[in-house]
């Protein structure tokens, strides 16, 4: 983990166009020309949308709900982040994924215009998770103040209006979602919900399968179902990114694995600050047929 100390705490460096964490901006040509293969299930999200969720969903249904096959590796071994890198030890999720048996999973955050094309060319399936904008603005606040890869984010207040003006990390949530929506009518990609899956789990897993083409028993998809609720996840230190050095990621400040709910931006908007929200997000989203629920 040596050599880190410098991309620690820094601003963004812009990546055509968008914000990027400052240690995986370097060296971008590795993401724009990296190659995909066919059988790559790709899962997308904007950041603390469900992504850690629904790629241990994915990896659970490939293994068959069988959940001692998971604990073979953390997370993010077994699904690399393509855009991850760090100049010091810890290997680029290029090189991760270079090394991988197929199927790959692949996580990533990247915006639809910036994902390599190599995806889109191969029509490589997608799993993308949207959840609703204030939520995620408090997920990715108190992910921000844990997560040294990530500048302060400073007060709340400061906070929201840069998540509003879309300078955090990738950009504006809400071309994120816009875009991701439009492409579905002509790629692949199965567009879940975080709020589905909060509603009903054993649903939303049975969706995955089939879109994956795996057929499960009775007993896998309850497998799966219990092995990806928030309190399971939380409490395995495969998936709770516990194994992460405090240095980067100071789970004292605030859990990764947080709260894990529908509507705990009820806990942090004030009214006027939810008004205001309210009032940009329709001149933001004007003309989409895509709803998120604030509450379940
Ligand atoms: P909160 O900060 O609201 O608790 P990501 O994986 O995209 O970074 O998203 C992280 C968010 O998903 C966090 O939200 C985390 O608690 C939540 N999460 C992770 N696993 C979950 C699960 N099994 N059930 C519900 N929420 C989960």
């Amino acid at each position: 983990m040596a050599g880190l100390e410098p991309y620690l705490r820094q601003p963004w460096r812009m990546v055509h166009g968008v914000p990027m964490v400052n240690a995986f901006a370097l060296n971008w040509e590795r993401i724009d020309n990296f190659q995909s293969r066919p059988e790559d299930i790709v899962v997308v999200t904007f950041p603390k949308s469900g992504t850690t969720w629904v790629t241990e969903i994915v990896d659970m249904i490939l293994q068959g709900g069988n959940p001692e096959k998971c604990k073979r590796d953390i997370i993010s071994n077994r699904v690399p982040m393509l855009e991850f890198a760090a100049q010091g030890d810890m290997p680029a999720g290029t090189d991760l994924l270079a090394n991988m048996p197929s199927p790959r999973v692949v996580k990533t955050h990247l915006p639809a215009h910036i994902l390599p094309k190599s995806f889109w060319e191969n029509r490589c399936k997608m799993i993308y998770v949207g959840r609703n904008a204030k939520d995620v603005a408090v997920s990715f606040y108190h992910f921000d103040l844990m997560n040294k890869f990530e500048p302060d984010p400073g007060t709340w207040a400061q906070y929201l209006e840069e998540f509003m003006a879309g300078r955090v990390a990738y950009g504006s949530w809400y071309d994120h979602v816009k875009e991701y929506w439009k492409r579905r009518k002509d790629h692949p990609i199965l567009y879940l919900f975080y709020e589905d899956l909060k509603e009903d789990l054993r649903r939303e897993v049975a969706k995955v399968a089939q879109f994956l083409g795996q057929e499960l028993s009775e007993a896998a998809l309850d497998a799966v179902t219990r092995h990806t609720s928030f309190e399971a996840m939380r409490d395995n230190p495969t998936t709770n990114y516990s194994m992460v050095p405090s240095q980067f990621m100071d789970h004292s400040i605030s859990p990764f694995m947080r709260k894990g709910t529908t509507g705990d931006w009820k806990n942090h908007f004030t009214v006027a600050q939810s008004e205001r929200f309210d009032q940009d997000y329709a001149q933001k989203m004007l003309g989409t047929d895509l709803h998120f629920r604030t509450q379940i």
